[in-house]
This record gives structure tokens, C-alpha cells and sequence, in this order.
């Protein structure tokens, strides 16, 4: 009997995510990132809007860039570093962005969040300052239904607050123990400079 190759072929692989190793085995080759990551590995963060690439729901880091999890097959992520908003947490707390999206109200149903998360920390990675436009820009591809989006404007702009101050704070001791050093160092005079001889050479009259 002919052997005839399988409509739904399966694959095991790797998945680092969050810093950690995840095997994936006997999956079906064309299962999306966004599935692998919620039925398979239990990491419902990532939520599943539309399924083709049009609400940011589900988006997460892979390898530092941005994309939509429902549309990247898991399989061609093996390899790659994926990151996300379970991974977003610092030592087991909110990440500033996830406090600052609750505190300034953009958290309504919070279907939305976790992609808004990620699309803001991805935006703060590699704009330390972006203006309110580019802000809106980069939140133009995850859909809320339920906040305006006021609350996540005003968030990014809190966070941006938070964290130039903490930049300020960490560096404001830095530079006080430099000025602090700066004084204890005794200014050695130029040679001659006060002694009886230079006196002496412009005749007293200095
Ligand atoms: S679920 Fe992926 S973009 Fe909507
Ligand atoms: S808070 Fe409900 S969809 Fe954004």
C-alpha cells in the first residue's frame, strides 16, 4: 500500500520563552505561536482576537521584535528568544508599564492588555522619549473596545516620568560623590606660585 504523507504533519521542538526551555512535541507543524504558547504551554497572557494579525491581542517578542503571535508559526520560532507579557513581571511584580496601564485607567474588560503591554514596552525599548504621536503610531495596530485610549497615552507618558526620574536619582549620588572627591583632592600650586621667591622676582610689588 502507498505510503502517502500526512496532511498534518507533525514536529517536536524547543520554545525559549521567558528565559526558559519549552519542548513542544508531536505538534502539528502549522500550529500558530499564539497556540503553542496557550494550549500547549499553558501561557494564556497572549490573547487570541481576531487570529489573523489585526487586533495586537496577541502580541509578544520575538528575538526583540514585535510581532503577531497568531500568525508566526510556533515551529520557525525554535531557536529564537520569545518573550511574553508573562515574562514582562520584575521580581514577581508588575512591570512599570503594566502599574501605569492599571493606574491611569486603561484597563476596562483588560481583553486588550496584554498586547498593549507588550507593544509599549517594545515602543520604550527602543524610543526612550516618543512623542505622542509616535506613541499612537506604534499603539495603532492593537484594538481596544472598551478605553479610548487616553488611559494608555497617559500611562506611556507616566512611565516615561518614572523612569527619567529614577535615571536622575540613580545618577544624582554618582555625581555628588565625584563633586565630594573633587574637594578632598588638595589643588597642588604651581611651581613658585606664593613662595618668597616670585616675590622677590617682580620686586615685592605683586
Ligand atoms: S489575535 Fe493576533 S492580531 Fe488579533
Ligand atoms: S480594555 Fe477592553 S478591549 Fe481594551
Amino acid at each position: 500500500m502507498l505510503d502517502l504523507p500526512s496532511e498534518h504533519p507533525a514536529t517536536s521542538y524547543v520554545l525559549h520563552v521567558n528565559g526558559a526551555d519549552r519542548p513542544v512535541t508531536d505538534a502539528w507543524i502549522g500550529e500558530s505561536l499564539l497556540y503553542v504558547l496557550r494550549e500547549r504551554l499553558g501561557l494564556a497572557g497572549a490573547k487570541d482576537g481576531c487570529s489573523q494579525g489585526e487586533c495586537g491581542a496577541c502580541n509578544v517578542q520575538v528575538d526583540g521584535r514585535l510581532v503577531a503571535s497568531c500568525l508566526v508559526p510556533a515551529a520557525t520560532a525554535a531557536g529564537s528568544e520569545v518573550r511574553t507579557v508573562e515574562g514582562l513581571a520584575v521580581d514577581g511584580e508588575p512591570s512599570d508599564v503594566q502599574r501605569a496601564l492599571a493606574e491611569c485607567g486603561a484597563v476596562q474588560c483588560g481583553f486588550c492588555i496584554p498586547g498593549m503591554a507588550m507593544t509599549v514596552h517594545d515602543l520604550l525599548e527602543g524610543n526612550h522619549a516618543p512623542s505622542e504621536l509616535e506613541t499612537r503610531q506604534a499603539l495603532c495596530g492593537n484594538l481596544c473596545r472598551c478605553s479610548g485610549y487616553r488611559g494608555v497615552l497617559d500611562a506611556v507618558n507616566e512611565v516615561i516620568a518614572g523612569r527619567e526620574a529614577a535615571s536622575e536619582a540613580a545618577s544624582a549620588p554618582a555625581q555628588e560623590s565625584a563633586e565630594a572627591d573633587e574637594a578632598r583632592i588638595p589643588h597642588q600650586a604651581a611651581p613658585g606660585a606664593g613662595s618668597v621667591q616670585a616675590h622677590l622676582q617682580d620686586g615685592g610689588m605683586a
